[in-house]
Protein backbone atom coordinates (compact mmCIF):
# COMPACT_ATOMS: atom_id res chain seq x y z
CA UNK A 1 0.00 0.00 0.00
CA UNK A 2 1.00 3.70 -0.76
CA UNK A 3 0.93 4.62 3.18
CA UNK A 4 3.71 1.60 3.52
CA UNK A 5 7.55 2.91 4.14
CA UNK A 6 10.12 2.20 6.45
CA UNK A 7 11.42 4.37 9.18
CA UNK A 8 15.18 5.58 10.36
CA UNK A 9 15.69 1.67 11.94
CA UNK A 10 14.38 -0.04 8.99
CA UNK A 11 11.14 -0.92 10.81
CA UNK A 12 8.13 -0.75 8.39
CA UNK A 13 5.76 1.87 9.13
CA UNK A 14 1.79 2.05 7.85
CA UNK A 15 0.63 5.41 7.62
CA UNK A 16 3.39 6.19 10.36
CA UNK A 17 2.49 3.31 12.73
CA UNK A 18 5.21 0.97 12.90
CA UNK A 19 4.56 -2.53 13.07
CA UNK A 20 6.54 -3.42 16.39
CA UNK A 21 3.84 -1.34 18.04
CA UNK A 22 0.58 -2.72 16.03
CA UNK A 23 2.12 -5.99 16.84
CA UNK A 24 2.16 -5.00 20.75
CA UNK A 25 -1.76 -3.65 20.79
CA UNK A 26 -2.50 -6.30 18.33
CA UNK A 27 -0.88 -9.46 18.36
CA UNK A 28 -0.01 -11.64 15.03
CA UNK A 29 -1.15 -12.95 12.32
CA UNK A 30 -2.65 -9.72 11.89
CA UNK A 31 -4.05 -8.52 8.34
CA UNK A 32 -3.15 -4.69 8.34
CA UNK A 33 -5.32 -2.52 6.23
CA UNK A 34 -4.16 1.10 4.95
CA UNK A 35 -6.94 2.47 4.90
CA UNK A 36 -6.22 5.49 2.78
CA UNK A 37 -4.89 3.54 0.20
CA UNK A 38 -7.99 1.20 -0.03
CA UNK A 39 -10.00 4.99 -0.49
CA UNK A 40 -7.52 5.79 -3.04
CA UNK A 41 -7.97 2.83 -5.41
CA UNK A 42 -11.55 3.35 -4.98
CA UNK A 43 -11.51 6.87 -6.19
CA UNK A 44 -9.59 5.99 -9.41
CA UNK A 45 -12.01 3.93 -10.54
CA UNK A 46 -14.39 5.85 -9.37
CA UNK A 47 -12.89 8.98 -11.49
CA UNK A 48 -11.92 6.40 -14.22
CA UNK A 49 -15.84 5.51 -15.27
CA UNK A 50 -16.81 9.07 -13.93
CA UNK A 51 -21.01 9.05 -15.76
CA UNK A 52 -20.57 5.08 -14.97
CA UNK A 53 -20.92 2.74 -11.90
CA UNK A 54 -18.13 1.19 -10.23
CA UNK A 55 -19.39 -1.62 -8.52
CA UNK A 56 -16.91 -3.07 -5.14
CA UNK A 57 -17.16 -6.73 -5.56
CA UNK A 58 -17.59 -7.38 -1.83
CA UNK A 59 -16.45 -11.15 -2.00
CA UNK A 60 -12.45 -10.01 -2.36
CA UNK A 61 -12.63 -8.77 1.23
CA UNK A 62 -16.25 -7.77 2.97
CA UNK A 63 -16.80 -6.24 6.35
CA UNK A 64 -18.88 -3.07 7.61
CA UNK A 65 -16.50 -0.64 7.80
CA UNK A 66 -15.48 -1.64 3.95
CA UNK A 67 -19.16 -1.53 2.90
CA UNK A 68 -19.01 2.38 4.56
CA UNK A 69 -15.54 3.14 2.81
CA UNK A 70 -16.96 2.40 -0.55
CA UNK A 71 -19.97 3.78 0.17
CA UNK A 72 -18.52 7.16 1.36
CA UNK A 73 -16.33 6.94 -1.63
CA UNK A 74 -19.22 6.80 -3.98
CA UNK A 75 -19.32 3.38 -5.08
CA UNK A 76 -22.19 0.79 -5.49
CA UNK A 77 -21.50 -3.23 -3.78
CA UNK A 78 -21.62 -6.22 -5.74
CA UNK A 79 -22.92 -9.25 -3.43
CA UNK A 80 -22.79 -12.78 -3.71
CA UNK A 81 -24.59 -14.35 -0.77
CA UNK A 82 -27.25 -13.56 1.85
CA UNK A 83 -24.51 -12.92 3.95
CA UNK A 84 -22.86 -10.43 1.98
CA UNK A 85 -26.20 -8.83 1.80
CA UNK A 86 -26.98 -8.57 5.30
CA UNK A 87 -23.38 -7.39 5.76
CA UNK A 88 -24.23 -4.42 3.49
CA UNK A 89 -27.18 -3.50 4.76
CA UNK A 90 -26.09 -4.06 8.44
CA UNK A 91 -23.54 -1.45 7.52
CA UNK A 92 -26.59 0.89 5.88
CA UNK A 93 -25.47 0.69 2.28
CA UNK A 94 -28.41 1.76 0.59
CA UNK A 95 -30.41 -1.58 -1.23
CA UNK A 96 -30.86 0.06 -4.65
CA UNK A 97 -27.04 0.57 -4.76
CA UNK A 98 -26.41 -3.30 -4.19
CA UNK A 99 -26.60 -5.78 -7.24
CA UNK A 100 -26.61 -9.63 -6.20
CA UNK A 101 -24.60 -11.74 -8.21
CA UNK A 102 -24.63 -15.61 -7.60
CA UNK A 103 -25.78 -18.85 -10.12
CA UNK A 104 -27.80 -20.93 -7.33
CA UNK A 105 -29.29 -18.09 -5.12
CA UNK A 106 -31.69 -19.84 -2.70
CA UNK A 107 -35.43 -18.81 -2.41
CA UNK A 108 -35.53 -17.03 0.91
CA UNK A 109 -32.22 -14.89 -0.49
CA UNK A 110 -33.81 -13.58 -3.67
CA UNK A 111 -36.96 -12.56 -1.23
CA UNK A 112 -34.76 -11.00 1.46
CA UNK A 113 -33.24 -9.21 -2.07
CA UNK A 114 -36.60 -8.08 -3.09
CA UNK A 115 -38.62 -6.95 -0.13
CA UNK A 116 -34.95 -4.80 0.60
CA UNK A 117 -35.30 -3.11 -2.92
CA UNK A 118 -32.25 -4.34 -3.79
CA UNK A 119 -31.01 -2.24 -7.14
CA UNK A 120 -30.21 -4.98 -9.41
CA UNK A 121 -30.37 -9.16 -9.88
CA UNK A 122 -28.03 -9.96 -11.96
CA UNK A 123 -30.14 -13.89 -13.00
CA UNK A 124 -28.07 -16.65 -14.07
CA UNK A 125 -30.31 -19.29 -14.96
CA UNK A 126 -34.02 -20.02 -16.36
CA UNK A 127 -35.11 -21.59 -13.07
CA UNK A 128 -33.83 -18.18 -11.49
CA UNK A 129 -36.12 -16.25 -13.65
CA UNK A 130 -39.09 -18.19 -12.94
CA UNK A 131 -38.39 -17.84 -8.86
CA UNK A 132 -37.58 -14.13 -9.00
CA UNK A 133 -40.86 -13.56 -11.24
CA UNK A 134 -43.13 -15.44 -8.80
CA UNK A 135 -41.40 -13.40 -6.05
CA UNK A 136 -41.74 -10.34 -7.47
CA UNK A 137 -45.60 -10.82 -8.33
CA UNK A 138 -46.28 -12.40 -5.31
CA UNK A 139 -45.19 -8.70 -3.92
CA UNK A 140 -46.79 -6.88 -6.45
CA UNK A 141 -42.77 -5.17 -7.31
CA UNK A 142 -41.12 -5.05 -10.37
CA UNK A 143 -37.32 -6.24 -9.94
CA UNK A 144 -34.65 -5.20 -11.86
CA UNK A 145 -32.29 -6.93 -13.43
CA UNK A 146 -29.26 -8.08 -15.76
CA UNK A 147 -28.83 -11.22 -17.54
CA UNK A 148 -25.44 -12.62 -17.24
CA UNK A 149 -24.27 -13.88 -20.57
CA UNK A 150 -21.32 -15.74 -21.13
CA UNK A 151 -19.17 -14.71 -24.70
CA UNK A 152 -16.57 -17.27 -24.38
CA UNK A 153 -13.64 -15.29 -23.50
CA UNK A 154 -12.05 -16.92 -20.77
CA UNK A 155 -9.55 -14.45 -19.32
CA UNK A 156 -6.51 -15.10 -16.69
CA UNK A 157 -3.79 -13.07 -16.17
CA UNK A 158 -1.85 -12.60 -19.76
CA UNK A 159 -3.49 -14.44 -21.94
CA UNK A 160 -7.36 -14.92 -22.88
CA UNK A 161 -9.16 -17.34 -25.10
CA UNK A 162 -12.25 -17.01 -27.51
CA UNK A 163 -14.54 -19.40 -28.54
CA UNK A 164 -17.87 -19.90 -29.86
CA UNK A 165 -19.11 -21.62 -26.64
CA UNK A 166 -18.07 -21.62 -22.82
CA UNK A 167 -18.49 -24.67 -20.51
CA UNK A 168 -19.06 -23.12 -17.57
CA UNK A 169 -21.99 -23.08 -15.03
CA UNK A 170 -22.29 -19.54 -14.83
CA UNK A 171 -24.70 -17.02 -16.82
CA UNK A 172 -26.25 -17.68 -20.21
CA UNK A 173 -24.38 -19.24 -23.36
CA UNK A 174 -24.66 -15.87 -26.40
CA UNK A 175 -22.78 -18.29 -28.56
CA UNK A 176 -25.25 -21.20 -27.73
CA UNK A 177 -28.65 -18.97 -28.27
CA UNK A 178 -29.53 -19.29 -24.42
CA UNK A 179 -28.72 -15.47 -23.73
CA UNK A 180 -30.84 -14.49 -26.01
CA UNK A 181 -34.03 -16.71 -24.90
CA UNK A 182 -33.14 -15.66 -21.76
CA UNK A 183 -33.91 -12.01 -22.25
CA UNK A 184 -36.93 -12.88 -24.25
CA UNK A 185 -38.17 -14.95 -21.69
CA UNK A 186 -37.67 -11.94 -19.20
CA UNK A 187 -39.37 -9.18 -21.73
CA UNK A 188 -42.33 -11.34 -22.26
CA UNK A 189 -42.79 -10.85 -18.26
CA UNK A 190 -43.48 -7.30 -17.51
CA UNK A 191 -42.82 -8.65 -13.50
CA UNK A 192 -39.19 -8.30 -14.22
CA UNK A 193 -37.19 -5.19 -15.43
CA UNK A 194 -34.18 -5.77 -17.71
CA UNK A 195 -32.35 -3.41 -17.75
CA UNK A 196 -29.22 -4.73 -19.15
CA UNK A 197 -26.71 -7.63 -19.82
CA UNK A 198 -23.68 -8.65 -17.75
CA UNK A 199 -20.37 -10.34 -18.74
CA UNK A 200 -17.98 -11.53 -16.39
CA UNK A 201 -14.76 -12.98 -18.33
CA UNK A 202 -12.15 -14.07 -15.44
CA UNK A 203 -9.89 -12.94 -12.52
CA UNK A 204 -6.57 -11.30 -12.14
CA UNK A 205 -6.54 -10.61 -16.15
CA UNK A 206 -3.72 -7.87 -17.12
CA UNK A 207 -4.37 -8.60 -21.13
CA UNK A 208 -7.08 -5.82 -21.21
CA UNK A 209 -7.94 -7.46 -24.84
CA UNK A 210 -10.07 -9.78 -23.68
CA UNK A 211 -12.53 -7.63 -22.35
CA UNK A 212 -13.06 -5.47 -25.34
CA UNK A 213 -13.87 -9.24 -27.25
CA UNK A 214 -16.18 -9.29 -24.80
CA UNK A 215 -17.77 -6.14 -24.93
CA UNK A 216 -18.34 -6.53 -28.81
CA UNK A 217 -20.16 -9.77 -27.67
CA UNK A 218 -21.85 -8.24 -25.93
CA UNK A 219 -22.84 -5.35 -27.99
CA UNK A 220 -23.18 -7.72 -30.64
CA UNK A 221 -26.09 -9.61 -28.71
CA UNK A 222 -27.56 -6.06 -27.79
CA UNK A 223 -28.14 -5.49 -31.43
CA UNK A 224 -29.72 -8.59 -31.70
CA UNK A 225 -32.19 -7.82 -29.31
CA UNK A 226 -33.16 -4.92 -30.73
CA UNK A 227 -33.80 -6.11 -34.60
CA UNK A 228 -36.07 -8.87 -33.12
CA UNK A 229 -38.01 -6.98 -30.31
CA UNK A 230 -36.89 -3.79 -30.59
CA UNK A 231 -35.52 -2.32 -27.97
CA UNK A 232 -32.72 -1.45 -26.37
CA UNK A 233 -31.34 -2.02 -22.94
CA UNK A 234 -29.70 0.87 -20.89
CA UNK A 235 -27.21 -0.73 -19.16
CA UNK A 236 -24.40 -3.29 -19.45
CA UNK A 237 -21.70 -4.62 -17.51
CA UNK A 238 -18.57 -5.49 -17.95
CA UNK A 239 -17.70 -7.32 -14.51
CA UNK A 240 -14.37 -7.12 -12.88
CA UNK A 241 -11.21 -9.28 -12.82
CA UNK A 242 -8.65 -6.50 -13.02
CA UNK A 243 -5.02 -7.57 -12.26
CA UNK A 244 -3.05 -6.22 -9.62
CA UNK A 245 0.68 -6.75 -8.96
CA UNK A 246 1.57 -9.33 -6.35
CA UNK A 247 5.38 -9.84 -7.14
CA UNK A 248 7.54 -7.30 -9.14
CA UNK A 249 7.12 -9.11 -12.05
CA UNK A 250 3.91 -8.38 -12.68
CA UNK A 251 2.51 -4.64 -14.31
CA UNK A 252 -1.00 -4.38 -14.48
CA UNK A 253 -2.93 -1.21 -15.99
CA UNK A 254 -4.16 1.60 -14.63
CA UNK A 255 -7.23 2.01 -13.74
CA UNK A 256 -7.78 5.27 -15.85
CA UNK A 257 -6.28 3.11 -18.93
CA UNK A 258 -8.59 0.32 -18.41
CA UNK A 259 -11.45 2.57 -18.76
CA UNK A 260 -10.51 4.34 -21.52
CA UNK A 261 -9.97 1.24 -23.81
CA UNK A 262 -13.44 -0.01 -22.34
CA UNK A 263 -15.35 2.96 -23.17
CA UNK A 264 -13.76 3.45 -26.42
CA UNK A 265 -14.78 0.15 -27.48
CA UNK A 266 -17.70 0.32 -26.20
CA UNK A 267 -18.59 3.45 -28.43
CA UNK A 268 -17.26 2.46 -31.81
CA UNK A 269 -18.83 -0.95 -31.39
CA UNK A 270 -22.22 0.81 -30.42
CA UNK A 271 -21.33 3.63 -33.39
CA UNK A 272 -20.88 0.63 -35.98
CA UNK A 273 -24.24 -0.96 -35.09
CA UNK A 274 -25.95 2.22 -34.64
CA UNK A 275 -26.82 1.75 -30.76
CA UNK A 276 -27.23 3.82 -28.15
CA UNK A 277 -24.55 3.88 -26.02
CA UNK A 278 -25.29 2.31 -23.03
CA UNK A 279 -24.50 2.99 -19.26
CA UNK A 280 -21.37 0.82 -18.45
CA UNK A 281 -20.23 -0.51 -14.77
CA UNK A 282 -17.63 -3.12 -13.62
CA UNK A 283 -17.31 -4.48 -10.87
CA UNK A 284 -13.61 -4.63 -9.23
CA UNK A 285 -12.94 -6.29 -6.32
CA UNK A 286 -9.13 -7.35 -5.51
CA UNK A 287 -7.89 -4.23 -7.31
CA UNK A 288 -9.46 -2.11 -4.84
CA UNK A 289 -8.58 -4.06 -2.07
CA UNK A 290 -6.12 -6.31 -2.73
CA UNK A 291 -2.97 -4.09 -2.77
CA UNK A 292 -4.26 -2.28 0.19
CA UNK A 293 -3.71 -4.69 2.88
CA UNK A 294 -0.72 -7.07 4.09
CA UNK A 295 -0.22 -9.64 6.45
CA UNK A 296 1.98 -9.05 9.30
CA UNK A 297 3.32 -12.48 10.77
CA UNK A 298 5.64 -13.94 13.35
CA UNK A 299 8.49 -15.78 12.80
CA UNK A 300 8.12 -19.15 15.42
CA UNK A 301 11.12 -21.47 13.71
CA UNK A 302 13.64 -21.54 11.05
CA UNK A 303 15.07 -24.36 9.51
CA UNK A 304 17.48 -25.18 7.34
CA UNK A 305 16.88 -28.70 5.56
CA UNK A 306 19.35 -30.50 4.14
CA UNK A 307 21.23 -27.37 2.56
CA UNK A 308 18.37 -27.15 0.17
CA UNK A 309 16.32 -24.28 1.35
CA UNK A 310 15.33 -22.90 4.93
CA UNK A 311 12.14 -23.09 6.19
CA UNK A 312 10.60 -20.38 7.83
CA UNK A 313 7.66 -20.86 10.04
CA UNK A 314 4.81 -18.37 10.83
CA UNK A 315 2.14 -18.45 13.27
CA UNK A 316 -0.74 -18.33 10.54
CA UNK A 317 -0.70 -19.88 7.22
CA UNK A 318 -2.91 -21.88 4.71
CA UNK A 319 -5.72 -20.59 6.97
CA UNK A 320 -5.38 -17.43 6.91
CA UNK A 321 -3.91 -17.28 3.10
CA UNK A 322 -5.23 -20.53 0.90
CA UNK A 323 -4.36 -18.88 -2.64
CA UNK A 324 -0.86 -19.67 -2.72
CA UNK A 325 -1.70 -23.22 -1.99
CA UNK A 326 -5.08 -23.69 -3.91
CA UNK A 327 -3.76 -21.20 -6.84
CA UNK A 328 -0.23 -21.42 -6.42
CA UNK A 329 -0.42 -17.38 -6.14
CA UNK A 330 3.09 -15.77 -5.58
CA UNK A 331 3.45 -14.12 -2.60
CA UNK A 332 6.45 -12.48 -1.52
CA UNK A 333 7.90 -11.57 2.40
CA UNK A 334 10.31 -9.34 3.93
CA UNK A 335 11.68 -9.01 7.29
CA UNK A 336 9.48 -5.97 8.53
CA UNK A 337 10.57 -5.44 12.47
CA UNK A 338 13.82 -4.12 11.74
CA UNK A 339 16.72 -3.68 9.04
CA UNK A 340 19.31 -6.42 8.34
CA UNK A 341 22.64 -6.35 6.36
CA UNK A 342 22.32 -10.07 6.23
CA UNK A 343 23.42 -12.21 2.76
CA UNK A 344 19.89 -13.08 1.57
CA UNK A 345 19.02 -17.03 1.56
CA UNK A 346 16.67 -18.83 -0.23
CA UNK A 347 13.63 -19.50 2.20
CA UNK A 348 10.19 -20.65 1.77
CA UNK A 349 7.49 -19.41 4.28
CA UNK A 350 5.28 -21.87 5.88
CA UNK A 351 2.06 -21.93 8.01
CA UNK A 352 1.44 -23.72 11.56
CA UNK A 353 -0.72 -26.23 9.95
CA UNK A 354 -0.69 -29.80 9.86
CA UNK A 355 0.11 -29.98 5.89
CA UNK A 356 3.15 -30.26 4.09
CA UNK A 357 1.30 -27.91 1.12
CA UNK A 358 1.13 -25.07 3.91
CA UNK A 359 2.93 -22.59 2.11
CA UNK A 360 2.63 -18.59 2.31
CA UNK A 361 5.60 -17.81 0.03
CA UNK A 362 7.24 -20.75 -1.95
CA UNK A 363 10.55 -18.79 -2.80
CA UNK A 364 11.53 -16.12 -1.02
CA UNK A 365 15.21 -14.21 -0.54
CA UNK A 366 15.05 -13.04 3.57
CA UNK A 367 17.96 -11.91 5.43
CA UNK A 368 20.60 -14.90 6.82
CA UNK A 369 19.78 -13.69 10.35
CA UNK A 370 15.88 -14.29 10.22
CA UNK A 371 15.10 -15.63 13.50
CA UNK A 372 12.29 -16.75 15.84
CA UNK A 373 10.65 -13.35 17.28
CA UNK A 374 11.25 -11.45 13.79
CA UNK A 375 8.29 -9.60 12.12
CA UNK A 376 7.32 -11.08 8.09
CA UNK A 377 4.85 -8.78 5.99
CA UNK A 378 3.20 -10.46 3.24
CA UNK A 379 1.98 -7.97 1.17
CA UNK A 380 -1.16 -7.77 -1.64
CA UNK A 381 -3.29 -10.15 0.86
CA UNK A 382 -6.26 -8.19 0.78
CA UNK A 383 -8.36 -9.77 -1.90
CA UNK A 384 -9.35 -13.30 -1.08
CA UNK A 385 -7.33 -14.36 2.04
CA UNK A 386 -9.63 -13.05 4.62
CA UNK A 387 -12.89 -13.92 2.49
CA UNK A 388 -11.33 -17.59 1.72
CA UNK A 389 -9.98 -17.97 5.43
CA UNK A 390 -10.81 -21.24 7.20
CA UNK A 391 -10.69 -22.13 10.74
CA UNK A 392 -8.16 -25.53 9.30
CA UNK A 393 -7.05 -27.35 12.66
CA UNK A 394 -9.05 -25.46 14.71
CA UNK A 395 -6.68 -22.09 14.22
CA UNK A 396 -8.71 -19.00 15.12
CA UNK A 397 -8.80 -16.67 12.53
CA UNK A 398 -6.99 -13.38 12.10
CA UNK A 399 -8.18 -9.37 13.11
CA UNK A 400 -8.58 -6.94 10.22
CA UNK A 401 -6.70 -3.62 11.46
CA UNK A 402 -7.62 -0.70 9.80
CA UNK A 403 -5.03 2.20 9.72
CA UNK A 404 -6.49 5.54 8.98
CA UNK A 405 -4.37 9.27 9.64
CA UNK A 406 -2.22 7.64 11.71
CA UNK A 407 -4.64 5.88 14.19
CA UNK A 408 -5.47 2.44 13.88
CA UNK A 409 -8.19 0.29 15.18
CA UNK A 410 -9.95 -3.14 14.66
CA UNK A 411 -12.33 -3.58 11.85
CA UNK A 412 -13.08 -7.70 12.36
CA UNK A 413 -11.90 -8.53 15.63
CA UNK A 414 -9.57 -11.77 16.71
CA UNK A 415 -11.97 -15.13 16.39
CA UNK A 416 -11.14 -16.73 19.72
CA UNK A 417 -11.01 -20.46 20.66
CA UNK A 418 -14.38 -19.60 22.62
CA UNK A 419 -16.15 -18.61 19.06
CA UNK A 420 -15.21 -21.52 17.98
CA UNK A 421 -16.30 -23.84 20.43
CA UNK A 422 -19.69 -21.60 20.51
CA UNK A 423 -20.81 -23.44 17.42
CA UNK A 424 -19.66 -26.84 18.87
CA UNK A 425 -23.16 -27.37 20.48
CA UNK A 426 -22.64 -31.24 20.80
N1 LIG B 1 -17.87 -9.74 -10.67
C1 LIG B 1 -18.16 -11.05 -10.74
C2 LIG B 1 -19.42 -11.47 -11.34
C3 LIG B 1 -17.26 -12.00 -10.22
O1 LIG B 1 -17.57 -13.28 -10.30
C4 LIG B 1 -16.05 -11.57 -9.64
C5 LIG B 1 -15.10 -12.52 -9.08
C6 LIG B 1 -15.79 -10.18 -9.57
C7 LIG B 1 -16.71 -9.31 -10.11
C8 LIG B 1 -14.55 -9.60 -8.95
O2 LIG B 1 -13.38 -10.03 -9.53
P1 LIG B 1 -11.98 -9.33 -9.12
O3 LIG B 1 -12.02 -7.91 -9.64
O4 LIG B 1 -11.87 -9.35 -7.65
O5 LIG B 1 -10.95 -10.16 -9.77
N2 LIG B 1 -10.87 -16.62 -5.28
C9 LIG B 1 -10.20 -16.23 -6.51
C10 LIG B 1 -10.95 -15.18 -7.27
C11 LIG B 1 -12.36 -15.59 -7.60
C12 LIG B 1 -13.10 -14.47 -8.29
C13 LIG B 1 -14.53 -14.80 -8.44
N3 LIG B 1 -15.31 -13.77 -9.05
C14 LIG B 1 -8.79 -15.74 -6.16
O6 LIG B 1 -8.43 -15.74 -4.99
O7 LIG B 1 -8.03 -15.38 -7.03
Amino acid sequence: PRGVVRDSDGVLTVSGLNVKDLRAEFGTPAYVLDEDDLRARARAFQAAFQGHDVYYAGKAFLCRAVVRAIDEEGLFLDVCSGGELATALSAGMSPERIGFHGNNKSVRELERAVDAGVGRIIVDSFDEIDRLAAIARERGKRQPVLVRVTVGVEAHTHEFIATAHEDQKFGFSVGGGAAFKAVCKILDDDVLDLRGLHSHIGSQIFDASGFEVAARRVLALQAQIRDARGVELPEIDLGGGFGIAYTTQDDPAAPADLAERMLKIVDDECEARGLAVPKLSVEPGRAIVGPAVFTLYEVGTVKDVDGLRTYVSVDGGMSDNIRTALYDASYSATVAGRASTADPILARVVGKHCESGDIVVKDEFLPADVQPGDLLAVPGTGAYCRSMASNYNHVPRPPVVAVRGGEARVIVRRETEDDLLALDVG
